[in-house]
């Protein structure tokens, strides 16, 4: 399903991007990729190629609009069209509001998370409506319901939620998808060894753990994958979190107690 088609992705230095990136070269799609370290994202350009992809990368910051312009253009270039723009790029964070010591920690992680996002839709926007392509936003549970010690990663996935919801309605009739894709906790990313904490710097080594429920990684990007090829609206992973709005609509408190009791052990 993948063969011949292009696949942009944001963040594909690791975790998550990277993964994807590995599903889709081995399913014979071409790829563009961005991310700032050019190291990490050298050697997983370097593995799709190997897998028989042709790939362009791109070093980048999401944050900074012209990154996001060059990514595209780098892939209509080299591919002329795109069939797939994965917003993927993102930060977390590991701190209590009031424990926080320095605010740009919000303006950090809504710039990646969101105002980033927004940026690749704007230069990308023509060349998916040209293909009848897929927007696909790696968004979080977290961008439907509280949790604590996330509260600027929550309000950026909220906004960026908001924002593909919104975009979808006005982009009916067009042949573009809006694809979101709401994760639980998922272990074998690298997103906790670089989460925020008090200070607005990642907290590396003290990082939290992940707990035996969290999803692992190659079970998420089986399951993104299948989700593109059919053009879901809306996947949540593990299945059983589409419980979540219904939870917060009729037993917000009960709700509060679950998550408090998850994020506590
Ligand atoms: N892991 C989880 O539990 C979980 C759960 C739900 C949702 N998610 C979402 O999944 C996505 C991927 O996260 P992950 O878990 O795979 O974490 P990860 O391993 O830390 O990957 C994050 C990627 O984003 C890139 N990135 C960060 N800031 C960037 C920026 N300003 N510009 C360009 N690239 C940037 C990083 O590369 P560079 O540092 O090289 O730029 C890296 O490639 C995120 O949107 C995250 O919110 C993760």
């Amino acid at each position: 399903m993948f063969a011949g088609k292009t696949v942009v992705i944001t963040g594909a230095s690791s975790g998550l991007g990277a993964a994807l990136a590995d599903g889709v070269a081995k399913a014979g799609g071409c790829l563009a990729l961005l991310a700032r370290n050019a190291e990490r994202l050298g050697a997983v350009a370097e593995s799709c190629r190997a897998a028989g992809a042709r790939v362009v990368e791109v070093q980048g910051d999401v944050v900074d609009s012209g990154a996001c312009e060059d990514l595209i253009s780098s892939a209509l270039a080299e591919f002329s069209s795109i069939d797939y723009l994965v917003l993927n790029a993102g930060v977390s964070m590991w701190t209590s509001f009031e424990e926080i010591e320095n605010l740009s920690l919000f303006s950090k992680i809504m710039d990646t998370n969101y105002q980033g996002s927004v940026n690749c839709v704007y230069h990308g926007l023509a060349a998916l409506k040209e293909s009848g392509g897929l927007l696909v936003a790696i968004s979080s549970i977290q961008g439907l319901t509280g949790v604590p010690s996330h509260t600027g990663y929550c309000a950026s996935k909220h906004a960026l939620q908001g924002f593909c919801d919104s975009l979808r309605i006005e982009l009916e009739g067009t042949g573009v998808d809006v694809l979101t894709v709401l994760p639980s906790w998922v272990s074998g990313t690298g997103l906790r060894g670089r989460a925020l904490g008090a200070e607005g710097e990642p907290i590396g080594g003290e990082a939290k753990g992940h707990s035996s429920s969290a999803v692992p990684l190659d079970r998420l990007v089986a399951k993104v994958l299948r989700a593109m090829r059919k053009r879901r609206r809306r996947l949540y992973v593990p299945g059983y979190m589409r419980i979540i709005p219904l939870l917060k609509a009729l037993c917000p408190c009960l709700l509060d107690w679950i998550i408090r009791k998850k994020v506590s052990r």
